[in-house]
């Protein structure tokens, strides 16, 4: 058996009277892509958000590499090798790519200050033309390859991804799922929030369905069509 990266116990987090997380217990695994889908409202963003430390959950566990993380700081959280993606849009509208990249790498878990490390994800995520580029003036495509990059500059034991193909062009999505397979290839574990099954198919092995913020499946890719629970809620 593969072991467990992260295992979160009853996870739970109200918003005054919605729960939006009731009760998530969920495993990923090293190596792994683990898919989290559910319709608008499910609670994905919000179990990203407790998981990376933006939000406190009201009660239960958070077991990462073992070790309970849950309202630790984002920082602590980054620091110990779980990083969700950067929102460029507010923190990096200033930086250049390669300004950004650098920060990146520096507050990594490596602390990085490598610059072949940064010439070389220029290269593999196609930015090496944006590289003087200020984060503000990139296409919404760019963008979402500089979030990625961001990310993996940190050198995440296991990566967040809330929707990174949210709002891309076919070719623009087939880049991300292409990057996504490298990265796969090189055993990143990955947790990816993902409306579109065909994303979800050609990446992930495991998936967890959140509805009205509990799970109501949980198995591998090829299971989940069959699931009467997904078919009702996807019709
Ligand atoms: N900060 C907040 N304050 C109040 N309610 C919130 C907050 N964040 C999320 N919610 C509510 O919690 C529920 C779950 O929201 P969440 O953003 O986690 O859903 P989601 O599955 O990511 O949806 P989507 O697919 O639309 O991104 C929703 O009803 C949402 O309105
Ligand atoms: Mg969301």
């Amino acid at each position: 058996m593969q072991d467990v990266i992260l295992q979160t116990v009853n996870l739970r987090k109200s918003f005054g009277g919605l729960r939006a997380l009731d009760n998530v217990t969920l495993t990923v695994r090293r190596g792994e892509i683990h898919a989290v889908v559910g319709p608008n409202g499910a609670g994905k963003s919000t179990l990203l958000n407790v998981l990376s430390g933006a939000l406190s959950p009201d009660d239960g566990a958070i077991l990462f590499e073992e070790k309970p993380i849950a309202g630790l700081r984002p920082h602590q959280i980054a620091r110990l090798g779980l990083v969700r993606t950067f929102q460029i849009s507010n923190l990096f509208e200033n930086l250049t790519v390669e300004e950004a990249l650098r920060a990146a790498l520096a507050c990594g878990r490596l602390r990085s200050t490598n610059l072949d490390r940064l010439r070389e994800l220029l290269e593999r995520f196609g930015l090496r033309e944006q590289a003087r580029r200020r984060a503000k003036e990139l296409s919404h495509g760019d963008r979402r390859l500089v979030d990625l990059a961001l990310a993996i500059a940190q050198e995440p034991k296991l990566c967040l991804l809330d929707e990174p193909t949210a709002g891309l062009s076919p070719p623009e999505t087939a880049r991300i799922v292409q990057l996504l397979l490298d990265l796969k290839a090189k055993k990143q574990t990955l947790l990816i929030v993902e409306h579109d099954m065909s994303v979800v198919r050609a990446l992930a092995e495991s998936v967890t369905l959140l509805h009205q913020g509990q799970v109501q499946f949980a198995g591998t890719v090829a299971e989940i069509a069959s699931s009467a629970r997904f078919q009702s809620i996807y019709g």
